[in-house]
């Protein structure tokens, strides 16, 4: 378990409740997003019966799942991260950039930002190699150990500097940083500040720095700043990572270098010619929502923690930089509701004060004063997602079904040659004579609901009709209805399925009975899919 950061004491107005669920939420991340009710008490500290009643209220706010009693967080805690990610911009502006530099070079490319003296990714265009090991989006470096640090460093302040030198004094392992391996023999004395100072020197210099197997053996990688075309500073650092097994370091920097300068140089144009953000709407309604909630589950619904975390979602594109003002009137919280909410964050590093204020002089007073998430908030669940599948994403929701309506179901994709389906996800309802499906049994798309459903769509035409049903068509006795699972675009991407037995519905039955069940599902998984997919690539199977 690392040792909790030394955090000042909070100041008196902080809101204890949303302290202890931020501490909740990170210590499930830390964890890969999985923890007991008593694992949980360890980790925070908290009372059991704290500890239960801020996961009864993640629960309800759709950023925690009960399996079994295991707290497990769900794709929906993205929107936290997400809120971030789209006021920082860059991953939209940049990451096809990244991904296309990581098909022609067929490297791993990561675009990266400081985050004090660590460096965190914002995006990751990972190569699926058997020695390779990446890291996922959200994850927390510390800067001494990678090619991104010391050009961030070139830009620390003696204070930043000061940080780092008592953040290195107090963890000599690295432990704060989970997902990193720790250092098993800290260098002695004055040798690793010496060396990353004059790594940092070189940085200046150069133009680019090289992580030779700093975190771990095999691993290197080369980084090249990439410069903010209004204030010339860092925005962030784009690298190349690879393994020794096909580049060293030195050869890196001598044969994927200068492609990767010239990526770079192309991603700074971008920037540069970079429309305006369009300025999304805002969500509302949090406080009717909040209030309904907290008569619905009385004392097990800790109300100042869910209007303190839908805080951070009224940030967005567009939405960087927010004040007091804009917060309250986003969210709907009362202004002192709203404050005491901004100082915690302030507190937990997870929102710091924007570099400009936006709509008043400098000297204006605490509820002109703008605001901006900090990298930081993608500690809030973000990691452990951030790599999920369609088919995880589903499974709870089929399971969620399956107990509902006591049939089987399924998620279904179409192959690549269209002419067959492929299951992918399947929760079989506990009957003794069952539709015998397993994930990746494959089945001829004419013959199967979901098959004709999905046939419909092509790329061009990606409305396929609202549902199907196929009776006893691909075998004897089996009636199948499906409904289709949409992307942000709207294109059918996969269908849910029930298949049941016709002894048990009829086709009348499975209309009026299972479809509007199986709609909701399908709205369930969507909103999962779609909150997952903002910034990462979800895999369909
Ligand atoms: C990564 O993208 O995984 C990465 C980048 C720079 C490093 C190490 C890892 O120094």
């Amino acid at each position: 378990m690392p040792p909790p950061d030394p955090a000042p004491a909070p100041p008196a107005e902080a809101v204890a409740p949303l302290i202890r669920g931020v501490a909740v939420l990170q210590r499930l991340t830390e964890a890969n997003g999985v923890l007991s009710p008593s694992a949980l008490e360890r980790a925070t500290g908290l009372a059991r019966s704290t500890v239960d009643r801020i996961v009864a209220t993640l629960v309800r706010m759709g950023y925690v799942r009960l399996d079994g009693r295991d707290a497990t967080l769900t794709p929906r805690v993205m929107e936290l991260g997400n809120a971030y990610l789209a006021a920082l911009r860059l991953p939209d502006l940049l990451s096809a950039r990244a991904d296309a530099l990581a098909d022609a070079l067929d490297e791993s490319v990561s675009l990266a930002v400081p985050d004090r003296d660590g460096i965190r990714f914002v995006h990751q265009a990972t190569r699926r190699r058997a020695m390779s090991l990446s890291f996922r989006m959200g994850d927390l470096l510390p800067a001494e150990r990678t090619a991104p640090g010391p050009l961030f460093a070139t830009e620390w302040t003696a204070d930043a500097w000061r940080t780092w030198r008592t953040r290195r004094q107090q963890d000599p392992h690295d432990r704060r940083f989970p997902a990193v391996p720790p250092v098993l023999r800290p260098p002695a004395g004055l040798t690793a500040y010496e060396d990353f100072e004059r790594r940092t020197k070189d940085a200046a210099a150069a133009h680019y720095a090289l992580d030779d197997q700093l975190i771990e053996p095999g691993l290197v990688a080369v980084s090249v700043p990439v410069r903010d075309p209004r204030t010339a500073r860092i925005a962030c650092v784009a690298s190349v990572v690879s393994h020794t097994s096909r580049h060293t370091a030195a050869g890196l920097r001598d044969t994927l270098l200068p492609r990767l300068r010239t990526a770079v140089a192309t991603m700074e144009e971008d920037l540069r010619q970079a429309p305006p953000p369009a300025p999304g709407a805002p969500r509302s309604g949090t406080a009717l929502w909040t209030g309904a909630s907290k008569q619905e589950l009385g004392r097990e619904f800790v109300e100042s923690l869910a209007r303190g975390l839908t805080v951070l979602t009224a940030f967005g594109e567009g939405r960087a930089e927010l004040t007091l003002t804009d917060v309250a009137k986003a969210t709907g919280l009362a202004r002192a509701t709203a404050r005491r909410a901004l100082i915690t964050y302030e507190h937990l590093g997870l929102l710091t004060p924007a570099d400009a204020p936006t709509d008043a002089a400098p000297d204006a007073g605490p509820a002109h004063r703008a605001f901006a998430l900090t990298p930081r908030v993608l500690s809030l669940g973000f990691p452990p997602l951030s790599r999920t599948s369609l088919p995880r994403i589903a499974t709870p929701h089929l399971r969620a079904l399956t107990d509902a309506i006591q049939e089987t179901t399924a998620l279904a994709v179409l192959t690549e040659s269209g002419d067959e389906i492929q299951y992918t996800a399947r929760v079989p309802a506990s009957h003794v004579m069952s539709v015998d499906i397993r994930p990746g049994t494959r089945l001829p798309a004419a013959a199967t609901a979901a098959g004709r459903l999905l046939g419909q769509g092509s790329p061009t035409t990606p409305t396929p009709a609202a549902y199907t049903v196929t009776d006893e068509e691909l075998e004897q006795g089996v009636r199948s209805i499906a409904v289709p699972i949409r992307d942000r675009t709207g294109r059918a991407i996969a269908a849910l399925n029930v298949a049941a037995h016709v002894a048990r519905r009829t086709t009348a039955h499975c209309v009026d009975d299972i479809l509007p069940a199986l709609r909701a599902t399908a709205s369930h998984i969507e909103t999962d899919l779609h909150t997952a997919s903002r910034f990462t690539h979800v895999p369909l199977t």
